[in-house]
């Protein structure tokens, strides 16, 4: 697991408040995604600090789990939000062991699965947890935005990248797993739901503000993936 998530991850949480990549565009893209949450069980995997989680106790949902691999940001949240939220350390790759069939209305996994190797058991647990009328938004990053990171150069074929990125202001290794569309789609139909929405997002105008040149580039590239999937009705 990265560093970014464990040593940094006050620092991390401090600056996915307010920079353009997360508040600017994975966020607005994500959330865009919602129905109305009010009085809605919600799931939140890979929760980090606990950014979304703050977005829905604000929203009113009836209960909120928030699970993630790495115990400082599990710590975070539960300092963060104590009772309000069920937190709790979890390596999501296993799915979701302790939640009980047919107990979410809504699921979320903002910007995790490019952590995770084989999706088969994330997407199959999530079709089990998810109530009949339940769904799940989740962000990657965009498969043709990874391929420029390749070094295979087959873009069918998945593949661990190493890069180091600067969102907290000094360089940190990162180490994520880059897949092709035909993979992520198929990790979710073989599970038994169906993508009813896909969006590339949006980057809000005022990233412009922040940094014209990267505002430009994600005005012009796709950067990440949003899709929301839900199950289908037997
Ligand atoms: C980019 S952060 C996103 C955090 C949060 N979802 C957000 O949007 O602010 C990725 C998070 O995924 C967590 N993570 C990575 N691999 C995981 C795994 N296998 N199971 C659970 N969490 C994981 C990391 O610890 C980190 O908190």
């Amino acid at each position: 697991m990265s560093e970014m998530y464990t040593k940094h991850a006050v620092k991390y949480a401090e600056v996915v408040k307010d920079n353009i990549y997360n508040a600017l565009l994975e966020r607005p893209s994500t959330l865009a995604l919602l129905d109305n949450v009010k009085g809605k069980d919600v799931i939140d995997m890979g929760c980090g600090s606990g950014i979304y989680a703050d977005w829905f106790i604000k929203h009113s949902v009836n209960s909120l789990k928030c699970m993630d691999i790495s115990e400082d940001m599990v710590s975070l949240v539960k300092d963060t939000f104590g009772e309000q939220v069920h937190a709790y350390t979890q390596d999501i790759s296993q799915g979701l062991p302790l939640e009980p069939d047919n107990s979410a209305d809504v699921i979320i996994c903002p910007l995790v699965l490019h952590y995770v190797a084989d999706l088969a058991p994330v997407f199959k647990d999530v079709q089990r947890v998810l109530k009949e009328d339940g769904y799940m938004v989740f962000s990657t990053h965009h498969p043709f935005a990874d391929f420029e990171c390749s070094k295979s150069g087959n873009y069918f074929e998945r593949e661990w990248v190493e890069e180091e990125w600067d969102t907290i202001g000094t360089p940190v290794k990162v180490s994520f797993y880059r897949r092709s569309l035909t993979e992520i789609c198929r990790a979710i139909t073989s599970a038994g739901l169906y993508i009813s929405q896909i969006s590339e997002g949006s980057v809000d105008e005022q990233a412009r503000e922040i940094s014209e040149s990267t505002y430009n580039h994600l005005k012009n590239n796709p950067n990440f993936i949003f899709i929301r999937c839900e199950k289908v009705r037997t």
